[in-house]
């Protein structure tokens, strides 16, 4: 990070407790995973230090997710920016953006490391429907001169059909974005066919409502059940159904899936990162996996809102003819 100077420590020379504090600032450096770079004037703009470049608990769990996903996001999206021929923007549409820590320090970050002089390195488009958190972030943006990031008022679930983002977008990111708006953004990257996605899911309340309301007669029927007769397990296997359930919708679409945790589980307990990469190749044994296992935990009526490309008249066929590979590599088509 860019620290602030401190002339008194210089007059001193090497003191004891100069190099202490050179100790200390590298651990914070590493706790925060602290980008190269990193403007610390930028963070107070964004409010997660203060005035007087202080942080406190909440800020520094945040800039240590964030940083971690943006460091990343970095080589992927790199990568991809050389496969594109290197010059064009890459387009990043973030979904429930808040107050858009993730868009900032993203695009502070692509563009310190663009070579291109007069060329923006990022497009970013934060969706947010809470009117003063766009508002807000527009004016930083405007201040910072960061001319390639746009903020939309709107609600996710009309993300993919407004005529205010591109027709192309290459990522699509949702951090901690609420309950269904991690869906919503997965459906915005099918349908632009992006070609990175990072999700990091928050809670998810549909699949654990849905597996509530027949729990009494789950129960009568199998033993499975047994996994959410507590209201507690109920939501944990509703969550945790929802993201495994979102992975395979992904690999059905033509996406390779990998799960992640972001940072250490005593830092957030919103904590798994799910990243796809386009390859194009649909997997229909992953089609077929979600649509049964949506049978087994009593989910199928929900299956054709919370997953609208697949095909719901077709027959899930037999488990046993069902053969899955061993990790995440479902390239079959
Ligand atoms: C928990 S905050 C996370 C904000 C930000 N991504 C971050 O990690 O700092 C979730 C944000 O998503 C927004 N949000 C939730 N559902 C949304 C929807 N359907 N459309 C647009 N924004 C939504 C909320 O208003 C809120 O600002």
């Amino acid at each position: 990070m860019n620290s602030s100077k401190n002339p008194s420590a210089n007059q001193r020379g090497p003191h004891p407790k100069s190099s202490k504090a050179l100790a200390k600032e590298q651990v914070l450096r590493e706790e925060l995973a602290l980008i190269e770079g990193q403007s610390e004037g930028l963070l107070k703009a964004l409010h997660i230090l203060t005035r007087e470049g202080r942080l406190n608990q909440d800020a520094k769990r945040k800039l240590k997710q964030v940083n971690h996903l943006v460091q990343l996001m970095s080589a992927p999206m790199l990568k991809l920016h050389e496969e594109l021929g290197g010059e064009k923007a890459l387009s990043v549409v973030d979904h429930g953006a808040g107050k858009s820590y993730l868009g900032f320090i993203l695009y502070d970050r692509f563009q310190k490391e663009s070579h291109a002089q007069d060329d923006l390195a990022l497009e970013v488009y934060g969706l947010e429907m809470r009117a003063e958190l766009v508002e807000r972030s527009r004016q930083t943006a405007q201040e910072w001169g960061f001319k390639g990031m746009h903020f939309l008022h709107i609600d996710t679930q009309d993300a993919k059909d407004t005529a205010l983002l591109p027709a192309q977008v290459d990522v699509v990111t949702a951090l901690h974005a609420c309950d269904t708006a991690s869906d919503d953004a997965i459906e915005f990257a099918l349908a632009k066919r992006a070609r990175l996605v990072f999700i990091v899911p928050c809670c998810q309340a549909e699949f654990a409502s849905a597996l509530r309301q027949t729990k009494a007669l789950s129960l009568s029927q199998s033993p499975l059940a047994e996994l959410w007769r507590h209201p507690l397990h109920t939501r944990e296997l509703g969550s945790q159904l929802t993201n495994v359930m979102r992975c395979l919708y992904l690999q059905s679409q033509g996406y390779q899936v990998s799960v992640t945790e972001l940072v250490g589980w005593e830092h957030s307990l919103k904590n798994e990162l799910i990243v796809a990469k386009l390859t194009s190749q649909k997997s229909r044994t992953a089609a077929r996996r979600l649509k049964q296992l949506m049978g087994e935990f009593g989910l199928s009526a929900l299956g054709p809102k919370r997953f609208p490309a697949l095909d719901w008249s077709e027959s899930t066929g037999s488990p046993e003819s069902d053969e899955m590979e061993p990790e995440h590599g479902l390239q079959e088509s």
